[in-house]
Formats: C-alpha cells, structure tokens, sequence
C-alpha cells in the first residue's frame, strides 16, 4: 500500500515538533482537562434526547400522537417511534450548531479561543434554562436551538484549543480529552435519564436541566485557563504570548517554537479573507480531509446508536429499563475505549486506529443487521439470548467507533490547517458534523421503519468507503508540529502535493 503512506510513521515521528522542549506538566492537564468540559455539554446532549423521548410523561406532553402509538399493542416494532416532529426535537440543536459554527470560526480568531468557549457556555445556559421550564413545544424547540448555539460555539473553540496547547508529542493524547468528555456526558445523560425515568410526571425536566452544570463549569474554568499562544500571537499580544507559552510548556527554553508559531502567525496575516483563501487550490488537501472526516464519521451510524439506544434497545424488544440499561452499558464502553484512543493515538498513529476499526465496525454491523432480520419479526421479539447478542455486538461497534474515528474526527481537522484558515476550516469540519448528524438523526427512524434491519447494512457500505479513504488519501499526522504540515505532510504526500504551491515556503523548520 505504498502510495497510501504519504510519510511513514517512523518518519512522522521524528524531528521537528520533537525538538521542541515542552513536556507534560500540571498547568497544561489542568488546562486541557477544563476545556474539554464543553465535550460534556455536547456529550450530555446527544445522550439526553434518546432516553427522554422514550419517557412516556415527555411523549404525553408534548407528543401525543408518538405517545398513543407506542402504547399501541400491535404497531410495527421498526415503526412505532417514527414522528417528524419527535425526530425534529432531537435534531433541531444540530441546524442550529451548522449555522453558529460559522460565527464562532469569526469570534474564535477575532476574539479568541477562550472567550469562544465563553461565550458557549452562556448561550446553552440560558438553552437550558428553555428546555427544563417549557411548557409548550415551541419552548422545547427554541430552547434545543439556544443549545445548538452553545455547542457550536464550544465544538469550534474546545479541539483548536487543545491541539495549540498541547506539546506535540501528546498532541493526539490530549485533544482526545474532548472526545472522553464527550463519551462522559453521553454516559451520564443515559444514567439520569435511567433514574429520572421513574420520577413521574417531571423527570424529564431534571434530566434536560442537569445540562446546566457542564456549561457552569466550561464557564467557570474558562476564567482559569489562559489564552492558547497562537491566538495571542495572531492577535499581535507577542509578549503574552511568549509568556504563556512559557507556562505552559515549563520552561524558558521556547524559543524554537515561539519563532515557530510567530512566523505562521506573520503568514497568516498575509491573508486577508480566511474563507476565500480557504477555497483556493492550495487549502483543498485540508479542507476536503476536514469536510470528509465529520461526513464519514456520521456515517459510521453511531448516532443511529447513541440517540436511539434506548428507542433502538425496545424496538427489539426490550423494556423501557431494560433498554435504558443497555444504553448505559454501551455508554460504559463508549468512555473506556476512548481512554484507548488516548493512549495509543500518538504511539500507534492515526491511520491504523482508523483502518483497524472499520475492519471492526464492518463485521459487527453486518452482524447485527443479520441478526435482526433473521431473529426479529416486525412485531415479535427477540429471545433473552439473542438480546444479550445483540448488545454485545453494538459494544463491539461502539468500542471501536470511540477509538477510532470518534476522536479521530475532532483530532484530525484540528491539526492540519495551517494558521490562515485554520479556524475558518475547521468551522466546515464542526458544520458539516452537525449537518450529516442532523441528517442522520432525522432520517434514522424512517430508515429504521422502512428498511428495517437493513440499515444497518446501509452503514456498513460507508464502511468500506472510508477504509479506503484512509488507505489512499489520508496522511499519518502523529508527531509532526501543526505548523509544519505544509512541508512535511502536504508536500510530501502522493496526490495531495499536486495541490501544494510549491514556489510558496511553508513556514520555516527552525
Ligand atoms: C460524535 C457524535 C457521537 C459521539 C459518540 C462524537 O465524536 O461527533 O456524533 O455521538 O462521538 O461518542
């Protein structure tokens, strides 16, 4: 497969970012570990609205028909949750993050990353405060939309933040902290919702009022940590720069990597639209890279899993405990094979998680979605021990999807983009994840009721696709400093460098 290693990993490893002096220190964990927490809000989020709509208080009170339905004793097992308008309540947050990606790539490089993550912090407060008193489901919908705001704002700011600050060498290990708080919140979102399940008539609005504490702590540490050097830099703060940078790696010995960062910063203020200069043939290895990897992570189907585990979980036939407290299973393994990815993403690399769990993923969804065409009925339901099987073989999925291209979405963007269009690209990597996350949490369930096993072989076909994504045209990025993946990632790899104007100089290898 040689044309498909642009630089081996051997390669990717060595110099460069290594002879930076920054190691791991406390300031810079702390740091990371309080940014991540906008992962939670996202998190708590995409958990909360699966276990909600299968509560029958929620569906009673705000959708009467879906509520009716399903207590409907011989409704169609894949069909008896599929309503626009529920489907609506999940997804609304996504459309509403699509379009405040794009305001947050301006507030992030005109005001900064940290600000960014305040300012996300407060909308999804007040989205918070919308969804726990609604009364009406126009203030359901409103308050998913405020949400939406928050997350798109956090999504933007949250991955750029720690891939600035992180040392190279831990750069992957790092970034993944928002993914692992991510896994956390979907984890949690699942466990309230499995207590607040049988807290009648009102539940449901603790479990969408506790999202309210993820965004206070985003919004209280966000005073604590500092602003990452190459915002500073950018925004010409030279000396604070230098000075945080020195805290954060712990130690006086930055110049390397100042003159590094303020020589990519003295490019990018060349450019004067971000945008436009995104769309030129030089920025396309990126921004297609960034663009693809949150369009085939959607189409991985986890979110067909993770928003409806517990509606997928009693399509099939278990009960609404039961369903609850598989998802919580799920939600388990989500969180510890991200601790996985964190471990091995910088020793491994990043092509052969990805490449290992689409071997992964492909057999466990065929597995599935052959399971339940055979097993399951449109009314009838599994035996005990094709459920267990089933569950089984969705953590098998799950387990790979979180080491792999979970993370790997999220990491992958956030370090290719050189300074210039590096908030303005990576506004199209969190837009187009809420796009085909939208698309899909909308379509899922009329998928579900018209193919019904079947989808999952849908999401297998994807599968294959992006394997082969990753075996020809994604290069390995372990190692190699963000702002020499000009000249050591771009340029050198078989397809990309065509795109590569190779009269302009990447920014200097000091
Ligand atoms: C994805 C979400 C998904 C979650 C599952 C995230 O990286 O963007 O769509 O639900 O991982 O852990």
């Amino acid at each position: 497969m040689a044309v498909g290693m642009a630089i081996s990993s051997a390669d990717a490893g060595d110099g460069g970012g290594f002879a930076f002096d920054g190691k791991m220190n406390k300031f810079v964990i702390l740091c990371c570990i309080i940014a991540s927490t906008g992962g939670l809000m996202f998190g708590y989020d995409i958990g909360i609205s699966g276990g909600v709509t299968a509560m029958d208080d929620f569906l009673e009170k705000f959708f009467h028909s879906v509520y009716l339905k399903k207590h409907h004793a011989h409704e169609d097992n894949y069909c008896k949750y599929n309503n626009q308008g529920l489907q609506l309540f999940t997804s609304s947050l996504y459309l509403a993050a699509l379009v405040a990606s794009f305001f947050a790539s301006y507030v992030c490089s005109k005001y900064g990353r940290k600000f960014t993550m305040q300012v996300a912090a407060f909308i999804f407060l007040l989205g918070v405060l919308f969804n726990g008193a609604a009364f009406h489901v126009a203030m359901l919908i409103g308050g998913r939309l405020l949400l939406g705001c928050g997350i798109g704002f956090a999504n933007q700011a949250v991955p750029l933040f720690l891939s600035e600050i992180a040392p190279v060498k831990y750069r992957g290990g790092l970034n993944i902290l928002f993914q692992l708080m991510v896994t956390i919140g979907i984890l949690i979102a699942n466990l309230v919702n499995f207590f607040m399940e049988k807290i009648h008539p009102w539940g449901w609005r603790v479990s969408l009022s506790l999202a309210g504490v993820p965004a206070m702590l985003l919004l209280i540490g966000s005073f604590v940590i500092p602003e990452t050097p190459t915002s500073l830099i950018e925004r010409g703060q030279q000396n604070q720069g230098l000075e945080t940078l020195r805290k954060i790696r712990g130690t006086e010995n930055v110049e390397k990597e100042y003159q590094e960062i303020v020589h990519a910063c003295e490019m990018a203020h060349e450019v004067k639209h971000p945008f436009r200069n995104l769309m030129k043939r030089k920025s396309r290895p990126q921004l297609v890279i960034a663009i693809l990897m949150q369009v085939f992570q959607q189409f991985t189907g986890i979110n067909a899993i993770m928003f409806y585990a517990p509606v997928l979980f009693q399509t099939i036939g278990f009960h609404n405990n039961a369903s609850l407290m598989s998802a919580v299973i799920t939600g388990i393994v989500n969180v510890v094979s991200t601790i996985v990815s964190i471990v091995l993403v910088d020793i491994l690399g990043r092509r052969m998680l990805l490449l290992e769990a689409c071997a992964q993923m492909f057999i466990s969804q065929l597995a599935i979605g052959s399971t339940l065409m055979v097993h399951l009925e449109s009314t009838g339901s599994l035996t005990k021990i094709t459920s267990i099987a089933v569950v089984c073989l969705v953590c098998v999925y799950v387990m790979s999807f979180a080491w792999s291209w979970g993370p790997l979405g999220w990491l992958i963007p956030s370090e290719i983009f050189p300074v210039e269009t590096r908030t303005a690209g990576y506004a199209f990597a969190v837009s187009s994840n809420m796009l085909f996350t939208f698309l899909i949490a909308q379509a899922f369930l009329s998928m579900l009721c018209s193919m019904k096993a079947a989808v999952f072989f849908f999401f297998a076909v994807w599968i294959i696709i992006m394997g082969l994504f990753t075996i020809f045209l994604l290069p390995e990025t372990k190692g190699i400093p963000i702002d020499e993946m000009t000249d050591r990632v771009w340029k050198q790899h078989w397809f990309w460098r065509r795109f590569m104007d190779h009269d302009t100089p990447g920014p200097s290898r000091v």
